[in-house]
């Protein structure tokens, strides 16, 4: 943005909400994985402005908790007596005239373009303001324009004629204005109105009344306007983040076969010529190497991919490392620790927890692998467990470097078997094997010949 404009941002984000009907402050709603709030402040960072204040009221103290903003100020409207008021609140905190770039903490939508396109709107007058001609302009406020484009008045839903009405070009919310300058005019604002709230809108009329040009920067893209004021505009302004993450992705050369059908939160990382089938998320933190495959229904949150791993249909994965060439499931799951070296594979009804599986581990089948170590190209039958957990605390596993482990097999922690080992399918393995040894835990097989069939006829006769 122009360095030439010192500015600082105001992000308005006091009000209750009311129409989302929510416990939760309407700031603090996700939307792609982030709070709202994130969003704004996240802009009003990108236009570079020196310092951001968000005036708070309703839900202030969840609201400051919850947001990491080591450069903002909090600003406390006691009463939420309308924008106009809310922006008010921040002049005590300016002790030199500077620029505001007011934000609505509601519109999280606004581009970086369109921001460094306020800015230069506003050097050419007093302020500038960002509008939109939208084929909905719903509840939005109403903007009248003079012959050289520059505002003549804003007119609130509320209050508007059902002429007005027709008006589709709407205020988006977002404005640079200078201060002390907008302070004259917002002390003398009135309640005079539908909502008997302090517009901040009338203040900008009343302001070009008084002869301050205001010039009108239009979006670069009309979506960019939505705001949210109930749940259908919190689906709505999802929806197109979650597009423009795809969008981007896809531009990146990575494959997305049904753009609308997948969840890429964004700050999750996808490496080229990798592939996201319908239905897969991908959340958090989660960075994806290259010529990954992730197939249907996947959930993956904080997860850390290498290079061509395959992630067959309906896993779940959640703070995982996982090396290059590995595959997982179809229906695996990986909990919070799990680590797959290269080349490792875990099957079918396979839970992994707070594990290493060494390079070329296989746990093909129905398994339970929690606080485990497993050495190099062990295998791990079908219905292998660790039984890591006595009730009071968690203990360790420990499977040697190409160990075999029947199918079936309990280990009751703490216990190693070493490199090479092989226990018996249905051994229940509480004390330690050495390397290269067998341990068999079952009782002897007893086989009573004929007995089947003798059974089967007395259940006839039985019957007759
Ligand atoms: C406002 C504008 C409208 C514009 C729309 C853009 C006014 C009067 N109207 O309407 O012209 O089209 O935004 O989205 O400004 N807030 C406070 N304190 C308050 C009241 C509101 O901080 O006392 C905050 C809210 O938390 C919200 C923002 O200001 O983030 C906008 O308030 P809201 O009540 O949603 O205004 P709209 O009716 O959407
Ligand atoms: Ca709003």
């Amino acid at each position: 943005m122009t360095k030439s404009l010192p500015m600082s941002a105001v992000i308005l984000a006091a009000g209750k909400g009311t129409r989302l009907r929510s416990a939760l402050p309407k700031v603090l709603h996700p939307v792609a994985g982030k709070p709202m709030l994130e969003w704004v402040l996240r802009a009003a960072r990108a236009a570079g402005c020196e310092h951001i204040y968000v005036v708070v009221g309703h839900g202030a103290d969840q609201i400051q908790r919850e947001i990491e903003a080591d450069d903002v100020t909090w600003v406390l409207q006691r009463e939420q007596l309308g924008t106009g008021h809310a922006l008010l609140q921040v002049a005590s905190y300016l002790s030199a005239p500077t620029t505001l770039l007011v934000l609505s903490g509601d519109v999280p939508l606004v581009a970086p373009e369109t921001l460094d396109r306020l800015a230069v709107g506003a050097r050419s007058g007093w302020g500038s303001m960002v509008v939109a001609e939208m084929e909905e302009p719903g509840s939005l406020g109403r903007v009248v324009a003079t012959a050289d484009g520059t505002l003549e008045r804003i007119v609130e839903v509320a209050d508007a004629t059902g002429e007005e009405l027709e008006n589709r070009w709407i205020n988006a919310g977002i404005y640079v204005l200078p201060a002390p300058g907008i302070f004259e005019f917002l002390t003398r604002l009135k309640p005079d109105n539908a909502k008997q709230e302090l517009y901040l809108t009338n203040a900008l009329t009343a302001a070009a009344d008084g002869d301050r040009r205001l010039a009108l920067v239009s979006l670069v893209e009309a979506e960019e306007a939505f705001g949210v004021n109930d749940r259908l505009d919190l689906a709505r302004v999802h929806g197109v983040l979650l597009r423009r993450k795809a969008e981007e992705l896809m531009r990146e050369g990575v494959t997305i076969l049904d753009p609308s059908h997948v969840v890429v939160e964004a700050d999750v990382e996808v490496g080229r010529d990798s592939v996201l089938h319908p239905g897969v998320s991908l959340t958090g933190r989660s960075r994806l190497g290259e010529g990954c495959t992730i197939h249907q229904g996947a959930w993956l949150k904080d997860a850390q991919l290498g290079d061509r791993v395959v992630v067959e249909p309906y896993s779940v994965l959640e703070e995982v490392e996982v090396g290059n060439d590995c595959r997982i499931g179809p229906f695996a799951r990986m909990r919070p620790g799990a680590v797959m070296k290269a080349r490792a594979k875990i099957g079918n009804f396979v839970e992994i927890k707070n594990s290493v599986l060494a390079e070329g581990v296989k746990v093909n089948h129905l398994a339970y692998v929690g606080d485990a170590t497993v050495g190099e190209n062990a295998n791990l039958g079908a219905g292998t467990i660790t039984c890591n957990y006595d009730g009071v605390s968690k203990h360790h596993t420990e499977i040697g470097k190409g160990a075999f482990v029947g199918s079936d097999t309990m280990f009751v922690a703490p216990v190693s078997i070493g490199d090479g080992a092989m226990t018996a399918a249905g051994s229940v393995i509480s004390k330690d094997v050495p390397p290269g040894a067998l341990a068999i835990e079952r009782s002897e097989q007893k086989t009573v010949l004929g007995y089947a069939k003798r059974k089967l006829e007395r259940r006839k006769t039985r019957k007759q």
